[in-house]
């Protein structure tokens, strides 16, 4: 079921982390912890316990003071408001797309790297999605393209297809169901988008080696 708490808490394990590596933490997490009260009641000992091995840690630190705060002002629930979520410890504008959309179906876009790459590609943007002005883009077209029908699995399909068809090295485009109008796909650019992030250009330098054989 995706209810708020379970929505965060396998969005926040899934930030760094693999879905195959994150399915068993997720599963002992939300049996040991199966609310946000008993969350925030619980100590920082049994919570990092159950973080462990997952690394990031400062993610478990982060979704315990959140939980502690919903408990302090929003009655032991995860805010259902964009700014309200974004203001909490560990939570970004598309984590919180991805919890508002979800668990409450509201028509908010998410846009993590895997939908940057999916959205550079399709509609061949160019430039370092990393910059102000490409981000402002993508929200905007990430808000435009909401479907009226199944946003929660919309949401998660962008993600999908992000994470297992369209991915950084050697995308699927075969088995990729939007193929058909992917602007990196008919220009053969796929290699070329998203554009990287511009590099310092690196100081030359020259240096003789000496092998010796025996
Ligand atoms: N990465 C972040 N969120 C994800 C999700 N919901 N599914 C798959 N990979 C993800």
């Amino acid at each position: 079921p995706r209810s708020a708490y379970r929505v965060w808490l396998s969005e926040i394990m899934l930030q760094q982390t693999q879905v195959q590596t994150v399915i068993p933490y997720f599963e002992r997490f939300i049996t040991a912890l199966p609310d946000l009260p008993t969350l925030a009641h619980a100590s920082s000992d049994e919570v990092m316990a159950l973080w462990s091995g997952l690394g990031y840690y400062a993610r478990a630190r982060n979704l315990h003071a959140t939980a502690k705060l919903c408990v302090e002002n929003h009655n032991g629930d995860l805010p259902v408001d964009l700014d309200a979520l974004i203001a909490l410890p560990g939570i970004g504008r598309s984590t919180a797309g991805a919890i508002l959309s979800q668990a409450h179906g509201l028509p908010l876009p998410i846009l993590d790297g895997n939908v940057k790459r999916v959205l550079t590609r399709w509609r061949g943007i160019e430039g370092y999605p990393g910059t102000s002005a490409i981000e402002r883009d993508l929200w905007q077209l990430a808000q435009t393209l909401l479907p009226e029908e199944r946003l929660p699995d919309y949401t998660q399909a962008q993600m999908d297809l992000g994470a297992t068809v369209c991915t950084r090295a050697d995308p699927a485009c075969l088995l990729c169901p939007i193929t058909d109008d992917c602007i990196a796909r008919r220009d053969n650019r796929t290699a070329e988008l998203p554009t990287p992030k511009p590099g310092k250009t690196l100081a030359r330098r020259e240096c003789a080696m000496l092998v010796a054989f025996d």
